[in-house]
């Protein structure tokens, strides 16, 4: 295992996707504790972007339960279809919210956050296990690259579910 990210920040942020993603998949292998990688895993993206706060929530009996995280203490339970990340659960899609104020029900773990992108991650079953959860303290933080990216980042750990 790599002992440091070795990440260029004066790359385009699709570039700096594009040499953690490798480093990330180094970092994971030959690990089969899930919690393990995962944790891992949000300190990778915490540190190589700066966001606010990044972590996952998983799917446990009618709740979304928190996960291995990277940033300040949050909410440790939603419900399905409650807040961004209790709506991408419920519809199973990736959402991406500009501004967190203007998303109806957005809860609020750190009044800091001002944009999010939660992503839905889906068992061999098709049902979702867990939602990746990213927060900037800037607008307009997220668009397709970081879903592109993110989700197949998080998609890694597909075979540990
Ligand atoms: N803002 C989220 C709650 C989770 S935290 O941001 C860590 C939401 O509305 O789902």
């Amino acid at each position: 295992m790599a002992e440091e990210l070795i990440i260029n920040d004066n790359l385009s942020k699709e570039k700096k996707y594009q040499e953690l993603y490798p480093q990330i998949f180094a970092l994971i292998q030959g690990e089969d504790d899930i919690i393990a990688s995962i944790s891992n895993m949000m300190s990778a993206l915490k540190y190589s972007f700066n966001w606010l706060w990044v972590g996952v929530y998983f799917v446990k009996n009618s709740e979304l339960v928190l996960g291995p995280f990277q940033g300040s203490i949050a909410c440790t339970r939603i419900q399905l279809g409650r807040g961004v990340s209790g709506t991408a659960w419920h519809k199973k899609e990736t959402i991406i919210v500009p501004d967190v104020n203007k998303f109806p029900d957005h809860i609020i773990c750190n009044a800091a956050s001002k944009s999010e992108i939660v992503i839905p991650v889906f068992n061999k079953q098709g049902e979702v296990a867990l939602i990746l959860d990213v927060d900037s303290n800037q607008l307009n933080s997220f668009d397709k690259i970081d879903e592109e990216y993110l989700s197949k980042i998080i998609n890694l750990i597909v075979p540990f579910l």
